[in-house]
């Protein structure tokens, strides 16, 4: 769609049951924020919302969590998360909530639509249900053993052992979380998405339409979805948290909460236009409009398939792209919240945006960094030490010490103002700089244009390196050093403090929908006003009068230093110890101890390749307190298993032990390192870890059965 009348970007809702993390800020809300700032200054009519998905059993949970209610949850989360992504610069029109009246109103309204034209099917069928609480169990207030990896604190609908995504029905002896009594079956009725009648029509729209601008992870997951057959997907639920069905007599049910969340970008542009006196309906149904939804890559068939069908039952318009990364891993290791191997948002705006003044341009040392290594195509990983590399490499280095060093030598060189250029003595290093900024300026645009922010950010920074070269070559500072009156020095001078200001305005332009903070204090410096920001004006040459006279220069960016990143790396680890010592010291070992998993057979049994081998390396592994890194000789082949012992063995005890090992269990990769196979450990009531081997030594590679 070229040059659409409207934009509508929406970011995915956070739920509003905790504090959100910086791989989240990576995945769906920088991105939206960069596009929505480049069209902003593209003079484009542009809508960005957001807002807090306060329904789900997300939040219930966690109020059970706090000994609170819902309600009091999504009160502290709610203006928190709004803070913090303000804190990081990200420019929302409106972040709305969907607990508010206009949002459940908007949701009713939708379902009835659909319900009445005859586009959602009702079934009954049979669901756990819990007689002492009187309540139909959610999938998340079942809990059971995994029947993947025999975890016995399963969720009935993941596994957060092993991941495995579950039904309740799968768990193996499964219990009510809220009576810790076994749930029985009961029917029920439920509205459905017949997302089957829509086969066709995705087909045809994301795979054959979209499979060029769309990027692959998401054609590929909608493909991945339709080739194994679309089901009717159940939109109602039995539970009393959520957006309560327009119907009467149905007062135990609400809508599914990935059928109101979507919505909630409707109800949010609906309340932006209230708040402004505007029509919201064009962005909703007229063709027009370019919708565009950042996400994060596990709701990916919500926008891709779910909601689209939705709005092509109601609305008149879907989305033109749906855009999401791959993971972005922290230290080695998956980001997760629950386990404290994360770095909150809130967390870092206190460590280093609050610490100081201007600490705002961490907001921004954030942005670019998360930009840097965005996984637009593949996984990727946050370090701390690559934080402080991009930070004082490339923002220090190149970045910040070009605007400075351009504005130093203006007050020393030419007075504190814009110098004249004199056109007689322009040079191709003159020329090709020009270019230089010209082409800049078509590169970035149009790889925002198609979401290549990575690449994008990283044209401007090669601008910047690329003028840091010019002044190099033209070296004003040995030209000062020689100003008699017959010598052109002082003009060759002024020609180069002249373009060095004048690609200082662009690099602003540029860097703006980037990093916006740095982009405001260049303009404070140039004294200048925001218009100058416009898009049009990039690659222009003449952005600062000649003669005008400009503010003394302010740092950009400070060095981060070692100890700094240090601290980071320590409070991290801390952090997720911390939450493994709490997870510990339940009653696991206890119940595990005294249940019994159900019967096999012996076929199951047989399945499992059990060898003996002997222990000849063993080493710690770096920021991880639990496991150890072992090489184990199997007789026929040495294996490299990760193991975790080291809370009960020290390296230099277990080296020379014979051991048990699983040999054909998957490969596993953990803190970075494959680990091919597993060391069977006996436990204790205590929780305390023994070896399991045989009662003399015997050879490397003998069969356990
Ligand atoms: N709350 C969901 C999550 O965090 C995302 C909802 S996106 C919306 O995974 F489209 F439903 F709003
Ligand atoms: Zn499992």
């Amino acid at each position: 769609m070229n040059n659409p009348k409207r934009y509508l970007i929406t970011s995915a809702l956070p739920y509003a049951n905790g504090l959100k993390h910086i791989g989240h800020l990576a995945g769906a809300y920088i991105p939206a924020d960069i596009y929505t700032r480049y069209l902003r200054v593209q003079k484009r009519d542009v809508l960005f919302v957001c807002g807090s998905d306060e329904h789900g059993t997300a939040i219930p949970i966690q109020a059970m969590k706090e000994g609170t209610t819902p309600q009091a949850i999504i009160d502290k989360y709610h203006p928190i998360i709004e803070q913090n992504f303000f804190d990081l610069g990200i420019s929302f029109d409106i972040y709305h909530r969907t607990s508010a009246p206009i949002h459940h109103k908007t949701a009713q309204d939708f379902f009835e639509h659909l319900n009445n034209n005859g586009d959602l099917e009702i079934k009954e069928s049979e669901q756990y249900f819990d007689e002492e609480a009187k309540i139909f169990l959610a999938d998340r207030f079942i809990k059971g053993t995994c029947p993947n990896c025999k975890y016995e604190n399963a969720f009935g609908d993941q596994c957060e052992k092993c991941g495995k995504s579950l039904s309740p029905e799968e768990l193996i002896n499964p219990i009510s979380t809220l009576s810790g009594k076994p749930p029985v079956k009961k029917i029920t009725k439920h509205w459905y998405l017949p997302l089957n009648r829509h086969e066709d029509f995705l087909r045809e729209w994301v795979l054959n339409n979209h499979k060029d601008d769309w990027r692959p992870n998401v054609v590929g997951s909608v493909k991945s979805w339709i080739d194994a057959g679309l089901q009717p997907r159940a939109v109602t639920r039995d539970l009393d948290w959520g957006v309560k069905l327009p119907l009467k007599n149905e007062n135990s049910k609400v809508l599914y909460v990935w059928f109101d969340a979507p919505i909630g970008y409707i109800s949010a542009t609906k309340q932006w236009a209230l708040n402004n006196q505007k029509d919201w309906q064009p962005y909703w149904f007229d063709k027009e409009t370019k919708l565009v939804h950042f996400i994060g890559k596990d709701n990916i068939v919500f926008h891709a398939i779910i909601f689209p069908v939705m709005l092509k039952l109601h609305s008149n318009i879907l989305p033109e792209n749906v855009v999401s990364n791959e993971f972005m891993n922290l230290e080695g290791d998956k980001m997760s919240t629950s386990r404290g191997w994360s770095i909150e948002m809130d967390e870092y705006i206190n460590d280093w945006i609050k610490k100081e003044n201007g600490g705002d341009a961490f907001a921004d040392v954030l942005r670019y960094y998360l930009t840097a290594i965005a996984p637009e195509s593949k996984d990727s990983e946050f370090t701390w030490k690559g934080f402080q590399d991009a930070n004082n490499s490339e923002l220090v280095s190149i970045l910040g010490n070009y605007v400075n060093r351009t504005f130093v030598l203006m007050h020393k060189l030419c007075a504190g103002k814009v110098p004249p250029f004199h056109n007689e003595l322009i040079d191709d290093i003159d020329k090709q700089l020009i270019v230089d900024i010209g082409n800049a300026k078509q590169k970035v645009e149009h790889l925002l244009e198609v979401y290549k922010f990575r690449e994008a950010q990283f044209e401007v920074i090669d601008l910047a390196r690329k003028a840091n070269q010019y002044m190099q070559k033209k070296e004003p500072w040995i030209l000062a050093k020689n100003l008699t009156e017959n010598s052109n020095n002082q003009k060759l001078i002024d020609n180069c403090i002249h373009l060095c200001l004048q690609l200082t305005a662009n690099l602003a332009i540029l860097i703006n929908p980037f990093l916006p903070f740095t982009a405001q204090k260049m303009l404070q410096m140039m004294k200048v006003v925001d218009r100058m920001l416009e898009w049009k004006n990039a690659g222009k040459i003449n952005l600062l009068k000649v003669g005008y006279s400009l503010r003394e220069p302010q740092l950009l960016f400070r060095k981060i230093e070692d100890e700094e990143i240090e601290f980071q790396i320590q409070k991290l680890n801390e952090k997720s110890k911390k939450v493994e010592e709490a997870k510990n010291t339940n009653t696991e070992v206890e119940t595990k101890n005294t249940t019994l998993k159900p019967i096999i057979q012996f076929d199951d049994f047989a399945k499992i390749d059990l060898r003996i081998g002997t222990i000849i390396t063993a080493e710690k592994v770096e920021k991880a307190d639990k496991l150890l890194k072992l090489e184990v000789d199997l007789g026929f082949e040495k294996r490299t298993i990760v193991s975790g012992i080291a809370l009960h063995y020290k390296p230099e005890e277990i080296i020379g032990k014979q051991v048990t090992v699983v040999c054909n269990l998957a490969p596993r990769k953990m803190r970075g390192i494959e680990s091919n196979g597993m060391i069977l450990m006996a436990e204790d009531t205590t929780g305390k870890l023994y070896f399991v081997n045989p009662d003399s030594v015997i050879d490397n590679g003998s069969t356990v059965s």
